[in-house]
């Protein structure tokens, strides 16, 4: 942590509704891009931003004192390239991202949601599917984790009609132990963790709206059991 005096602001409002964001006012820079939907505590975007101090960090979450812990470890480190905005993860990437605008989306651990009234809330939905693909710039990269089984099993059918979809099947290098809080305690508690890196597939955006509108709604059952990954024998990494 650096001294007092040397502390950041790293909070950042996303503006009014469907107006669109301006990452360089943001950031008050050019510089590669990454957003992060749903950040949590941001332990994976100081990490990232720490590593990464020539890219420019986004991270949207809607628990403020979640996004507060993560904005103020950000600017105890002095890191103005990692800002947190408060707000609907899914609106922002769908009505005030630009096109073409981001280097790299990640998604890590979105709640399963396991009542059904709780369904709709659920952050992986076409619509957030064809939002990603349009936001990502051409060989860009969308990182999709989570813990939970059914939820991957939706992704897994879903991601390759817009994305070179493809798992990863062991831990980030980057962080071993785990890249985010929720990755680390689901691992403590002996669960699987699923991860994917898609890649946008090159698809005009009537070819993409098209796809987007035959994909299924993420209604699946949340409290399905595991099943075996494609492939592979049950580990849990
Ligand atoms: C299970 S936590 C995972 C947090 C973090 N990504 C991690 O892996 O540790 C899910 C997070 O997504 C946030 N979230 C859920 N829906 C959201 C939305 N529509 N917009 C922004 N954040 C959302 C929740 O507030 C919560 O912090």
């Amino acid at each position: 942590m650096l001294p007092k005096e040397a502390w950041v602001r790293t909070r950042v409002p996303l503006g009014a509704p469907g107006e669109p964001f301006s990452w360089s006012r943001a950031f008050g820079r050019e510089a590669p891009r990454v957003l992060d939907l749903g950040c949590g505590n941001g332990y994976w975007m100081i990490h990232s931003g720490l590593a990464r101090p020539e890219v420019d960090h986004l991270g949207v979450e809607l628990v403020p004192p979640a996004l507060r812990l993560g904005s103020l470890r950000a600017g105890q480190r002095g890191l103005s390239h990692v800002k947190f905005a408060w707000g609907d993860a899914s609106e922002f990437v769908v009505s005030r991202c630009p096109p073409s605008s981001v280097d790299e989306v990640h998604l890590y651990h979105p709640q399963p949601y396991y009542d059904a009234q709780g369904h709709a809330r659920r952050q992986l939905t076409p619509e957030v599917q064809g939002a990603i693909h349009r936001v990502l710039k051409p060989g860009g990269l969308f990182v999709f984790q989570t813990d939970n089984p059914a939820y991957m099993s939706y992704a897994r059918r879903t991601l390759p009609a817009l994305f070179e979809f493809c798992e990863r099947f062991a831990p980030w290098p980057d962080l071993p132990a785990g890249r985010t809080l929720r990755e680390i305690v689901a691992r403590s508690q002996g669960l699987e963790i699923f991860r994917a890196e898609s890649r946008p597939l090159s698809l005009s955006e009537a070819l993409r709206e098209s796809r987007v509108s035959a994909l299924p709604s993420p209604d699946f059952d949340a409290n399905k059991p595991a099943g075996r990954r494609p492939g592979k024998s049950a580990r849990k990494t």
